[in-house]
């Protein structure tokens, strides 16, 4: 969702003016809109919570509050591959800590920001549920990586850019 064209991107304001001239009228109407842009775009920027105020005729404030409120509203653009680092207790015991810095080390970016080239974003998550293999990273919704050390950190992101 991060490299959205201009046409592209057109289209999905239509579609969202669209959906806001069908609701506009009903009780929640604004955190409805914003899951709807979000949904649309993949994260709410600065210029899209402007319109949907605008649209809307909130003040920005107002929007403002709900998106910070919310924590499934997000204001950055989301990687192709999302990845997650378990920072839950048994991971962190086990040195997620080195495993996040060298993501960042490696990738140049901090938690919930996406690197230039639109590819990675890096998150960092609550207990997956897989303890016994600590430290966790999942990339995505299925690529599961147990036991990582640091070294192993290039490797897998290696994966996901295609080199070998
Ligand atoms: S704490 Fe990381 S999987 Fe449970």
């Amino acid at each position: 969702m991060s490299h959205v064209g201009c046409e592209d991107h057109e289209k999905l304001y239509t579609q969202l003016n669209e959906y806001i001239d069908q609701v506009k009228e009903e009780p929640g109407v604004l955190i409805n809109v914003l899951h709807k842009a979000q949904e649309l775009f993949g994260y709410l920027s600065e210029e899209l919570q402007q319109h949907v105020a605008d649209k809307l005729g909130v003040p920005l404030s107002q929007v403002h509050g709900v998106v910070t409120f919310y924590n499934f509203f997000t204001t950055k653009p989301k990687g192709k591959h999302q990845v997650k680092i378990c920072l839950g207790t048994a991971c962190y015991v086990r040195g997620a800590d080195r495993i996040l810095e060298r993501f960042k080390e490696e990738l140049g970016v901090d938690l919930d920001e996406p690197t230039s080239d639109g590819l990675f974003s890096l998150h960092g998550v609550r207990c997956l549920g897989a303890c016994s293999m600590a430290p966790v990273v999942l990339v995505g919704e299925r690529d599961f990586y147990g036991k990582v050390t640091p070294d192993e950190v290039s490797a897998i992101i290696k994966k996901y850019r295609g080199e070998k």
